[in-house]
């Protein structure tokens, strides 16, 4: 396994593997690897017959009181795991090597990047968008890889890769959770004991929720004031959303039915959680 750090070195190093019709896998990452981040390796790993990575904490995403600064940097960890997962290539550019000087173009996916998590976060998924076109562009994969915890994240990005017509196939992996059904994040350690021991209510509430759908009630607003109120009742996070979504559009529905999702963000202190479970109701 090899860590490149210039897009230059990377290009010289695609130019033999494209010479020898190698497909390539790609699982863009901010690092700071769990068991999320590793499933996603495998699934590249077991399809491709190149792995590349990326490590790269986007500052574009941040909004200007998130946790661009306190986000987990742990390359060397990351390193040990990746090669534990056979990738071949860890790509893992400074700032600068990404955002030269005067970067003025910026990619916006229109609508639903201002719905559900676009809505407190105002700029993140055009700062996702630009930095996944940049990567892909870079990158040249055949495959990307994406997690199903970031919903709405992999719903832009596949209708901005359709969109613009970029020759990449994509992949949605499933939830990695803990044992305790948490889903596998970052951003979990920043969780204090007493909110860590809460958290797993989320996903709780899910479970039910769709037992609930399935047994017959589809009114989403029912539905949906159940969730919250379990929620308040379980945790001290507080709510920023709970949405029943139609799953390929992120339109909210009040009937639930086709391929759907209910959608969820709560906050504990600082640290904003999210989460989701699909549903095919015929
Ligand atoms: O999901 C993430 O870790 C990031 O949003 C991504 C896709 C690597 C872009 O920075």
């Amino acid at each position: 396994m090899r860590t490149i750090k210039s897009i230059n070195s990377l290009k010289r190093e695609l130019k033999i593997i494209k010479s020898k019709n190698q497909t390539i896998g790609f699982v863009p990452t901010m690092g700071a690897f769990h068991k999320g981040h590793l499933s996603l390796m495998r699934n590249a790993r077991r399809d491709n017959d190149i792995v590349i990575v990326s490590i790269f904490v986007n500052p574009t995403q941040f909004g200007p009181k998130e946790d661009f600064e306190k986000y987990p940097r742990q390359i060397k960890i990351d390193e040990l795991f990746a090669k534990k997962e056979k990738v071949d290539i860890i790509f893992y550019p400074s700032a600068k090597e990404i955002y030269k000087d005067c970067h003025l173009t910026y990619v916006n996916v229109t609508n639903i990047s201002k719905v559900l998590c676009g809505r407190s976060r105002p700029n993140h998924f055009e700062g996702v968008t630009t930095i996944v076109s940049k990567l892909i562009n870079i990158t040249e994969p055949d495959v990307m890889y994406l997690g199903q915890k970031d919903a709405q994240q992999a719903v832009i990005i596949k209708t901005m890769v359709k969109d613009l017509n970029f020759n990449v196939a994509i992949k949605i992996c499933p939830i990695v959770r803990e044992k305790d059904g948490l889903a596998m994040s970052s951003r979990n350690s920043y969780l204090s004991q007493k909110h860590r021991q809460e958290a797993p209510c989320l996903y709780k509430s899910l479970k039910e929720a769709k037992k609930m759908i399935l047994a017959g009630n589809t009114n989403s607003k029912s539905i949906l004031s159940w969730v919250a109120s379990n929620i308040k009742n379980n945790s001290s996070g507080i709510i920023d959303y709970t949405e029943c979504i139609n799953a390929d559009t992120l339109m909210p529905i009040s009937r639930i039915k086709g391929r759907a999702m209910i959608a969820l963000a709560v906050k504990f202190r600082k640290t904003r959680l999210i989460d989701n479970i699909l549903f095919h109701l015929k």
